[in-house]
């Protein structure tokens, strides 16, 4: 039977208290979540998405209180970037209190967490008395949901519960920041722009996106984020005659509709933001790669947005899209 969607969030606290999977509403994308202190529902985790199981998950509370209970103490640097951006869409990676178990961790020394904002996840971690490992609710190598029904299209019937707390107001997942060796570092551009947390620290951050992965796996999380077409990336749109029929062109600030079917050339135009918005073209992006995956186009092409705030994570992901498999 498909999980059902509900609104209830007592109803999903007492999924997850039985160790079951719930998939759960924050503001960058939803999560499936289990009990991250039970290895049962961990393992069920990573059962669900077809995920590695070196590749380790997130932890979420309702508070930066609760969730330093699971790391050593944070340096100067790390309780800053708490103090200032939680809750919020920055996960932070600091070293794991052995209660955390490996399965979570994957065995590292460190551990992943965050403190969501969507009012939702913070009533339902309220209500719990262990903190919630989640990762995206999407298979492995898939595009993260930014809606419920996003969940249940692909993951629907491999969990208990969708929890739906309507579409994820960032629609990229959280920003992730390391300590390797004490040095602030960029793990994953997200729904925090990293030029925001540089100006908190008040100098550039080392960025190394590569080190979200096991080293074992490098490249790994290239193949994430695949429309499910061959994709070119375009620094503007001067190239689109040479788009053969039947293709797609994802564009960003072309100033009309967010979607538009051009009947002469066979193409489709998705706009992700028609005002050139980033935050909205932030909140469009994984939807409109769903949209574009279902279609049988031929090809599809994107224009890169500006490379400065949420624009880097967006172009991010459509690098990571335009990677053949
Ligand atoms: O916005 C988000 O972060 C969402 C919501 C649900 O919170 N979660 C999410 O989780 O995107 P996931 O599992 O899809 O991505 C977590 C990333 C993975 O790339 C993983 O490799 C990395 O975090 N990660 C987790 N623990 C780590 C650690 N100890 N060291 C380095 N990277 C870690
Ligand atoms: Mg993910």
């Amino acid at each position: 039977m498909p999980a059902p969607i509900t609104t209830d969030i007592a109803a999903a606290a007492e999924v997850l208290r039985a160790g079951g999977l719930v998939a759960i509403p924050t503001e960058t994308v939803y999560g499936l979540a289990g009990n991250a202190l039970n290895e049962a529902a961990v393992a069920k985790i990573f059962a669900a998405k077809n995920r590695p199981s070196f590749d380790p998950l997130i932890l979420h509370q309702s508070s930066a209180e609760r969730i330093f209970a699971f790391t050593t103490a944070p340096s100067p640097a790390a309780a800053q970037l708490a103090a200032h951006c939680w809750p919020g869409p920055l996960t932070l990676v600091l070293n794991k209190q052995a209660v955390v178990p490996d399965l979570v961790s994957a065995g590292l020394e460190t551990v992943a967490v965050r403190v969501p904002q969507h009012p939702v996840a913070r009533q339902l971690l309220e209500l719990l008395d262990f903190p919630l490992a989640a990762p995206s609710a999407n298979p492995f190598g898939y595009v993260s949901p930014t809606t419920a029904q996003h969940v249940a299209d692909q993951l629907g019937d491999r969990i208990d519960l969708i929890l739906d707390g309507g579409p994820c107001q960032i629609g990229l997942e959280s920003t992730i920041v390391g300590f390797p060796e004490g040095v602030p570092t960029v793990y994953r551009k997200g729904g925090l722009p990293v030029e925001s947390l540089e100006q908190l620290l008040g100098h550039p951050l080392a960025i190394n996106t590569h080190s979200s992965s096991h080293p074992t796996a490098p490249g790994m999380l290239s193949r994430h984020y695949s429309p499910g077409v061959p994709l070119d990336l375009w620094a503007d749109l001067k190239q689109v005659d040479e788009l053969p029929p039947d293709s797609a062109v994802i564009g960003f600030g072309m100033g009309g509709t967010h979607y538009r079917r051009d009947e002469n050339r066979h193409l489709d135009f998705y706009d992700l933001s028609p005002t050139g918005s980033l935050e909205e073209a932030a909140q469009q992006l994984f939807s409109v790669l769903r949209q574009v995956a279902k279609q049988d186009y031929l090809r599809a092409a994107a224009v890169l947005v500006p490379e400065r705030g949420l624009g880097r994570a967006i172009n991010d992901r459509l690098r990571r899209a335009a990677v053949e498999e």
